[in-house]
């Protein structure tokens, strides 16, 4: 049993953490503790009662010792006494919620119309607490998810009308989570295009810091993930907290150091601009988070993201699969391609091991640039005189699959469909539509817009074999208005449209599970928990710059798992940065995720195609390996700039490494990378040196890590057991 109920106090438990919430006398949720195991003991004792001044006292309580202010909550109200984060704001008075009922279930219900962590395999209970507003009938279900096994929590929260009368709501946060005094340090991943998830850490400060999207997607900017951690934290001991929201649009994270240094930390859906009117009766769900805690430091905690994703998130049949290696076309020829110039790739490309031949942006008709045509999905006869049919045949002859960008959200303003249907995209009345790259975005929170969406990807899957679709999103979204709703519910416009595009994404998942789809906006626009579970890859970033790829690819490991990050080969000068990185480096980057080129292929000499043959092979040979294995970030204190990181297998046998010196420096230090994941008990070799070293050497003593001429340096290491 991993939550049990004794004397008023809930006890979750999971293999190395527990979460105990107290039901005080006056039926509020009290949180008494999350964090590393503590069995049953009562830790009531940790929060004595005391008087204090501006800080009132809930109605008919007899004392001066007891405030809602100061109370560890586990669902925050508004206007009733605590000032801090509230967690949950409707109608124009206060919200006091009170325990009711609990319900405790084998298994985990799934979140009408929103992505989340599947209970099989392994078993999993959720515990529901059920509170409520006496006064206006709100009622609050909170949802704990246990994963017990994999270590990790989930929480959401489902706010049920059972007043008779209709109520708005204006914040529904997904979970709230009071942390005791300590000086906690928060750290994110912000960012911005083609510059994604660059960790920042900081102590936190008293008052409300925090960040979030406000796009309408996650974002590049913000990702919707964060961890609280204690200053002495490293990447391999100490406190973490991890939180990460599954879920794909506008959201807030927020986090509060109040006046008596305890924190509060809230996340959810956005609440600028947001609103959900809710009639009698009527529910709202809100995104699900997870929740992860470690000793181990924040690689513990990021290995408990990474199972949950891996097991609990990604579906179907290419969930655990080996990914194909794929050649895309973009950066190769962008616009200007026809199936001649994809056939020669292909050609070139199943020489060198690749498998799958990616047509991205440019295949419909009227498309020779990115300011037309979004929305006529129908090939170009000019470029693809056989269609998608015909060059799925003659790639098949290479031994080829076919794969497919498209970017179904969206319509051009000089487009077919804009013209039939001028209605059918996200605006106000009034207003002139903002565009972003020349486009507008489609009203998918309505039915009979996503139901024509569906029509033209269906009709494209049936008429040719495509066995992987890369789904991209282009721009942001403003005017967040829609045709078919009232004025009173538009707030509700911009979660209807996420809700609209997961519904289209599981509809993608159902009908066709065998085609791999790869998430995307403008590169790692869109990189979070929620598109995980439709795609169980994505596109990290528009930049493939050996160095801020690595960087980027660094960043993205604190929540996910290499397994879905998608990675590719290109060509230098590269063209977000202009830098000339050796293929080596571009190549022993881009192997740690899912691997893919490019680039014409044609251009490379002959000692880089036997590379890239190698590189090829590599992936074919060990990226199964490499993907279910433990991520380890390896810090090189006094190397500012240099990254490394590494795997451990899951049969703990093999190990590799990575590790990238970004400027050359004359008569440079040598550095020692110590392996700390090494299994002390075996004996390994190095695969491509010969060299064999103790399991307690790698720990303890290290490799070296000898300095080499010029910029952009990598060294990629492979051990094997003896
Ligand atoms: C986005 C993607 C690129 C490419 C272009 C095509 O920017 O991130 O990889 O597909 O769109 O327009």
């Amino acid at each position: 049993m991993s939550i049990q109920f004794q004397g008023g106090v809930f006890k979750l438990e999971t293999r190395s953490t527990s979460y105990h919430i107290k039901i005080t006398d006056q039926a509020y949720l009290m949180h008494l503790y999350y964090g590393a195991k503590i069995g049953d003991a009562d830790v009531s004792c940790l929060f004595p009662r005391a008087e204090r001044s501006f800080s009132p006292n809930p109605a008919g309580y007899p004392g001066r010792d007891f405030s809602l202010d100061t109370l560890p909550q586990e669902y925050s109200g508004s206007g009733a006494g605590d000032f801090r984060l509230s967690s949950l704001a409707a109608g124009h008075g206060a919200v006091d919620l009170h325990y009711v009922r609990h319900r405790i279930v084998v298994g985990k219900p799934a979140l009408a119309g929103l992505p989340s962590c599947c209970a099989a395999p392994g078993g999993v209970e959720t515990l529901e607490l059920e509170l409520e507003d006496p006064v206006s009938g709100l009622c609050v279900r909170l949802l704990y998810g246990v994963y017990e096994a994999d270590d990790f929590f989930t929480r959401s929260a489902v706010i049920v009308n059972r007043g008779a009368a209709p109520l708005t709501l204006h914040r529904a946060m997904s979970f709230c989570l009071d942390l005791p005094a300590e000086p906690w340090q928060l750290l994110g991943l912000p960012g911005a295009w083609a510059r994604e998830r660059q960790p920042e850490r900081q102590p936190l400060r008293h008052g409300v810091q925090g960040f979030g999207s406000k796009r309408g997607a996650s974002s590049h900017q913000h990702n919707p993930f964060f961890a609280l951690c204690a200053p002495h934290t490293t990447e391999h001991s100490g406190p973490a907290y991890g939180f990460g929201l599954v879920y794909s649009g506008s959201y807030a994270c927020l986090v509060e150091q109040d006046q008596f240094d305890t924190v509060r930390c809230v996340m959810g859906i956005q609440p600028e601009g947001f609103s959900w009117s809710l009639g009698p009766g009527e529910a709202f769900y809100t995104p699900e988070a997870v929740l992860a805690f470690s000793r181990q430091g924040l690689n513990g905690m990021s290995q408990i993201f990474h199972r949950a994703v891996r097991t609990h998130l990604c579906r179907g049949p290419w969930a655990h699969r080996r990914r194909p290696i794929l050649v895309n076309n973009w950066e190769a020829t962008y616009f200007d391609f026809d199936e001649q110039k994809l056939l020669a790739l292909a050609r070139r490309a199943a020489e060198l091991g690749v498998e799958l031949l990616v047509v991205d942006d440019g295949w419909f008709v009227g498309r020779s640039s990115d300011t037309s045509s979004l929305g006529d999905w129908s090939e170009d006869p000019a470029k693809l005189p056989r269609g998608l049919a015909g060059l799925a045949e003659a790639l098949a002859e290479t031994g080829l699959a076919l794969g497919l960008w498209i970017e179904p959200e969206m319509v051009s303003p000089a487009s077919e469909l804009y013209r039939r249907h001028p209605d059918w995209c996200l605006h106000q009345p009034g207003r002139p539509a903002t565009t972003g790259r020349d486009q507008l975005v489609l009203d998918l929170s309505r039915k009979d817009v996503r139901d024509h969406v569906w029509q033209q990807i269906d009709s494209l899957l049936q008429k040719a074999p495509i066995s992987y679709l890369k789904w991209d999103m282009n721009r942001h979204l403003t005017e967040v208005g829609s045709a078919l709703l009232p004025p009173e519910r538009q707030g509700e416009a911009a979660h209807r449209y996420m809700l609209g595009v997961y519904e289209l994404m599981e509809r993608l998942f159902k009908h066709y599970p065998q085609v791999l789809v790869e998430n995307c906006s403008g590169g790692g626009g869109r990189f979070d928990l929620g598109m995980l579970h439709y795609s169980p890859q994505i596109w990290a970033s528009d930049d493939t710059d050996a160095l801020e790829r690595a960087k980027i690819q660094y960043g993205t490991s604190y929540c996910y798992p290499l397994s879905c990050m998608g990675c590719h080969v290109s060509a230098v000068p590269n063209h977000q940065t202009g830098r000339v990185t050796s293929l080596k480096a571009r190549g022993d980057t881009a192997l740690w995720g899912q691997l893919g080129y490019e680039m014409d292929l044609a251009l490379l000499t002959e000692e880089e195609t036997a590379q890239v043959r190698r590189q090829c092979e590599f992936y074919k040979r060990f990226a199964p390996v490499l993907h279910a294995g433990a991520f380890y970030r390896l810090p090189l204190p006094g190397a500012p700039g240099q990254l490394a990181w590494g795997v451990l297998s899951a049969d703990q046998r093999q190990i590799f490494v990575f590790h990238m010196a970004p400027a050359a420096q004359a008569n440079a230090p040598v550095r020692l990378l110590k392996l700390p994941f090494a299994a002390p008990g075996l004996r390994y070799r190095e695969t491509s040196s010969g060299c064999c070293f103790q399991g307690t050497t790698l720990r303890y003593a290290g490799i070296a890590l000898p300095p080499h001429p010029g910029d952009c340096v990598t060294t990629l290491l492979h051990f094997q057991a003896q």
